[in-house]
C-alpha cells in the first residue's frame, strides 16, 4: 500500500499555515526536517527565499528542489543550522526529538525564526506512553484524548523556554491524521525570537 504523507483534510491546513510563516519570516531559509516527496514544498516553500529538504525515503533524480537523503536527526548534526531559519519538522509521530536537536543552534538576541510542527504523539500519550522529549522537558504527564492542544502547547512553550526562544505567535489547528478520525492531529507553527 503507497505510504500516505498527507490526508485530504490535513493538507490545507498545514499548508495554510506554512504560508502564514512565509508572511511572517522574510527572508526564509527554510529547512524542511521530514521532507518526503515534497507536497510542501509544491504548496508554499518553493516561494521562500531558499529551501533544502531532508527525508530518509522517497528520494528521486526527479526532485525538483535540495534535499538530503538520511535520518533527519543526523543530518541535522551534521550541518550548520544557523544558515536556516525556518524549521519544518513533521514527522510520523512526536516532532520534538528532532526539535531537541534545534538546541544546538545559536540563536541571535532578538533573531526572528519559525518552527512549523505536525505532533501526531497523541495515540502514545493517551495510553500513558510520554514521548522522550517530553520528559527531558521535565513534562507534566498530560493524557487523554481531549487535551492534545495543551499538551502541544505546553511542549512548544517549554522546547522555547529550554531553547532561550520566546514564544511570539502561537497558531494551532487540529486535524486527524488517517482522516478516518482515530487519531487527534496537531498542526502548528510558532513564531520565535532569540531571547533579549
Ligand atoms: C508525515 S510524512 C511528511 C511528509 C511531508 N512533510 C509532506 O507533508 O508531504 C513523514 C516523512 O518523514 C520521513 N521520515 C520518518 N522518519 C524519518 C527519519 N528518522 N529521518 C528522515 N525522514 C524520516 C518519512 O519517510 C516521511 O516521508
Amino acid at each position: 500500500m503507497p505510504k500516505v504523507h498527507n490526508a485530504p483534510a490535513a493538507l490545507p491546513i498545514k499548508l495554510e499555515l506554512r504560508r502564514w510563516v512565509l508572511q511572517e519570516i522574510s527572508p526564509a531559509h527554510v529547512f524542511d526536517a521530514y521532507c518526503g516527496p515534497g507536497e510542501m514544498w509544491r504548496g508554499a516553500w518553493k516561494d521562500a527565499a531558499s529551501y533544502v529538504g531532508c527525508d530518509e525515503c522517497e528520494w528521486s533524480v526527479a526532485t525538483p528542489f535540495s534535499r538530503f537523503v538520511g535520518d533527519t536527526v543526523a543530518v541535522m548534526r551534521a550541518v550548520r543550522l544557523e544558515d536556516y531559519n525556518v524549521f519544518d519538522i513533521d514527522a510520523f509521530g512526536c516532532p520534538f526529538g528532532a526539535a531537541m536537536e534545534l538546541a544546538r543552534r545559536k540563536w541571535r538576541r532578538q533573531e526572528m525564526c519559525a518552527v512549523v510542527f505536525t505532533d501526531g504523539s497523541s495515540l502514545k500519550t493517551r495510553f500513558g506512553q510520554l514521548p522522550a522529549a517530553q520528559l527531558e522537558l521535565g513534562g507534566v504527564p498530560m493524557r487523554g484524548k481531549g487535551n492534545v492542544k495543551q499538551r502541544h502547547q505546553w511542549m512548544v512553550r517549554a522546547w522555547a523556554k529550554r531553547s532561550g526562544l520566546d514564544v511570539l505567535r502561537l497558531r494551532l489547528a487540529e486535524g486527524n491524521g488517517s482522516g478516518r478520525g482515530n487519531q487527534a492531529m496537531v498542526y502548528s507553527a510558532a513564531i520565535v525570537r532569540g531571547a533579549a
